[in-house]
């Protein structure tokens, strides 16, 4: 058994962590944090929890319990690093959900999230936790940097097919969509309902920070060929959407790209594999990324539908968790898999 705290719990994904960590088996004491809501219950800041899962009281992100085991930050970039080397040096384990460590390279923190970053050193101890890829290794290391929404979706669509044909492969375009709650709960006027309802829009064309995020595993993978990422906003509040078109150099057997990402997922308990391109509604409230691949010719077209706040964010948070401990991996994130009285 494990006591965790969540810094940020009043946020969209620190709300689904908090549910998720009540009702986690291997979870026996459970602290919240905030700075904007410390000194309330969990209940006046996420109503919807009332009579569902403890009160927890809320207690301030500066003053810390230091004796827990695991921390997740859901901060915005650039808040989380301010915590992280502190609990790393006191020997914590943490689970952050920001970008702020998941590039290698801090010169890129300038080029993309407009900072210098402070902690540079800490950019090559951390595991980037693509929970749901064969290759993610857990041990030896303290800090686990949860991938962002679109790269979770995009590098489980695009990973077995550079694994299997990187010198093949002429050119890749991810285009990616994403319901409004991608970007937090923030005050945005463009993301008001009366902006979005009945709306779609692209956004951040060749200057999103999810771009650098996708090329570094690809390029570790000997992807060197050009890539496309294009990012749109769906009228809705949750939910991702991404289609990846490849093209090889010459014809590729269907069957075998099939048998490809089949044997890429079939140790993966929330990768499904579909008969036809997924829906959001097959995933959403879900911790499941769902997969459709279509081959013709040189052509290889990847669908993969998640929700971007659990398996783009707190689910695939607690999945890392899971596989960090050696745990069955669905620990807490499916029906079968969760406590019936949520801890104290
Ligand atoms: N939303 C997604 O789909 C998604 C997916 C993947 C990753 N992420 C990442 O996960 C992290 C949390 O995202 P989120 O969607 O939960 O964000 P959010 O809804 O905006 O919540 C962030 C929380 O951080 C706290 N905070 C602390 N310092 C802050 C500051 N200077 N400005 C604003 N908030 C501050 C706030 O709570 P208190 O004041 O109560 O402390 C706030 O509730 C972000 O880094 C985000 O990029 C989000």
């Amino acid at each position: 058994m494990i006591s965790v705290g969540i810094i940020g719990c009043s946020g969209y994904t620190g709300k689904k962590l908090t549910e998720y960590c009540s009702n986690h088996p291997k979870v026996n004491k459970l602290k919240l944090y905030s700075y904007a809501s410390a000194g309330q219950g969990f209940w006046t800041i996420a109503p919807e929890f009332q009579g569902v899962i403890a009160n927890l009281p809320v207690e301030h992100s500066s003053d810390l319990d230091l004796s827990l085991d695991v921390y997740f930050t859901a901060l915005p970039h650039g808040e989380s690093i301010k915590i992280i080397p502190g609990l790393i040096e006191q020997g914590k384990v943490v689970i952050d959900l920001s970008g702020d460590f998941r590039l290698d390279d801090a010169k890129l923190y300038e080029k993309w999230y407009h900072f210098t970053h402070a902690a540079p050193e800490f950019l090559s101890e951390k595991i980037y936790g693509l929970a749901d890829w064969k290759e993610t290794t857990y041990s030896g290391k303290k800090l686990i940097s949860n991938p962002g929404c679109y790269p979770t979706v995009s590098l489980l669509s695009i990973l077995p097919v550079v694994k299997e044909f990187a010198d093949d492969i002429l050119t890749v375009s991810t285009v990616a969509y994403s319901g409004t709650s991608g970007a937090g709960k923030s005050a945005n006027a463009d993301l008001l309902l009366s902006e979005m309802d009945g709306n779609a829009r692209a956004y951040n064309l060749h200057h999103h920070r999810h771009e650098p995020e996708i090329l570094q595993l690809l390029n570790k993978d000997g992807f060197v060929s050009p890539f496309s990422f294009s990012t749109h906003l769906l009228p809705v509040a949750v939910g991702m959407y991404a289609t990846t078109n490849i093209f090889t150099r010459m014809a590729i057997d269907p069957d075998q790209v099939k048998n490809v990402f089949a044997s890429a997922y079939e140790k993966s308990a929330f990768v499904r594999m579909r008969d036809q391109a997924p829906q959001l509604k097959w995933v959403v409230g879900s911790n499941f990324c769902d997969l459709n691949v279509s081959v013709k010719g040189n052509s290889i077209i990847v669908t993969g539908a998640i929700d971007n706040l659990i398996k783009g964010a707190s689910g695939q948070a607690i999945q890392n968790m899971n596989n960090y401990f050696g745990w069955t991996p669905s620990l807490g994130l499916l029906p079968s898999e969760v406590n019936h009285v949520s801890v104290y």
